[in-house]
């Protein structure tokens, strides 16, 4: 494969800067199986790609340099977000320039508004906003299926970062069939506390497993109802089809998750449930209107670090500008 182009860089902005955004996800549906002999579970994942989005600028450079702006840019725990090569987006943009065999030298700035270690894919995303971005820096030219190897080399959910929408994962989530969905749906995230490890979620759920608490994972729930609701609804088919098998074991490790669940049908959503590994829990709402009452109760409520109200399905890692 030869991606090198005599092409000159395909630059969008006056000092040569290049800028993608690429959206959270939610799952709307998220059955795990049993641990695979690979350390990764096998799932059946519904991801619905909401209107929060970090935003990746590069520019040219010489080597790779990294800076992170805005959300998350003063924690500790997992929520910390690195600046070298344990970065996702560093990683991207090596694989990018060895597969392309172009030099890594680019200037990179993340700014961020999805919180990290959320059950939001937030590095996902800013892995493959890098891609797309570094792509048109580097005049690479990858096709969509070249971006999407690298990205499912990345990690399980950048593959649905780069493609956005509403789609069914299989294999350890990067396997993607695209869903139609023709309806909005409104949606209220609230961000309690600090961030979990997905694998320490995970590894909860294997540990719960063991002690016979839930059930074994031999048997994935179908995401069909989840399909057919998100497809046509109304709110409370969608809101009776909603499930996460990393819900038990995030609040396992976090019992106050509870309250926060609860704090968001209280307060009028149709349902909630923890979105992927957690501490997120998203919220759905009957319509805008809905989830702008519901930002508002929700944030008076002091369970959540940060509310903020969002809709689906919205289009994946794109360039900006
Ligand atoms: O693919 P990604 O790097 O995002 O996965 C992070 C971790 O989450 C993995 O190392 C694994 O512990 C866990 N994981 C899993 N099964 C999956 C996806 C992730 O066990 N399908």
């Amino acid at each position: 494969m030869s991606w090198s182009s005599p092409g000159g860089p395909g630059r969008l902005a006056g000092d040569g800067a290049v800028v993608a955004r690429a959206p959270a996800k939610v799952n709307v549906h998220l059955a795990v199986g049993p641990l695979r002999s690979d350390g990764f579970h096998e799932l059946r994942t519904v991801y619905l790609a909401v209107s929060l989005f970090d935003t990746v600028t590069v520019r040219p450079g010489d080597g790779l340099s990294l800076t992170v702006t805005g959300e998350g840019t003063t924690g500790s725990g997992p929520d910390a977000v690195p600046t070298d090569r344990r970065n996702l987006v560093w990683r991207a943009a090596e694989l990018l320039a060895e597969r392309a065999g172009v030099p890594a030298d680019a200037a990179i700035t993340i700014d961020k508004s999805i919180p990290a270690a959320a059950g939001l894919a937030g590095g996902s995303a800013d892995a493959a906003a890098a891609l797309v971005a570094l792509d048109a820096l580097w005049a690479t030219h990858a096709t969509r299926g070249e971006l999407t190897a690298l990205a499912a080399r990345l990690g399980s959910d950048v593959p649905f970062s780069l493609l956005g929408g509403v789609a069914l994962g299989s294999g350890r989530g990067e396997q993607l069939s695209p869903v139609l969905a023709r309806r909005r749906w409104d949606w209220v995230l609230g961000i309690a506390g600090e961030g979990l490890s997905t694998p320490a979620v995970y590894a909860e759920l294997d540990r719960l497993r063991a002690a016979g608490r839930v059930p074994d994972g031999e048997e994935l729930s179908s995401p069909d109802p989840v399909i057919a609701a998100l497809r046509s609804g109304p709110v409370p088919a969608l809101a009776a089809a909603l499930g996460n098998d990393l819900q038990p074991p995030a609040l396992s490790l976090r019992p106050d998750l509870r309250r926060a669940l609860r704090a968001a049908t209280g307060a009028g959503a149709a349902a909630a449930v923890v979105s992927g590994s957690g501490p997120t829990v998203a919220a759905l709402a009957e319509d805008e209107e809905s989830a702008v009452r519901l930002t508002a109760a929700l944030a008076g409520e002091g369970v959540y670090r940060t509310v903020r109200a969002v809709h689906g399905p919205v289009p994946g890692a794109r360039l900006v500008g």
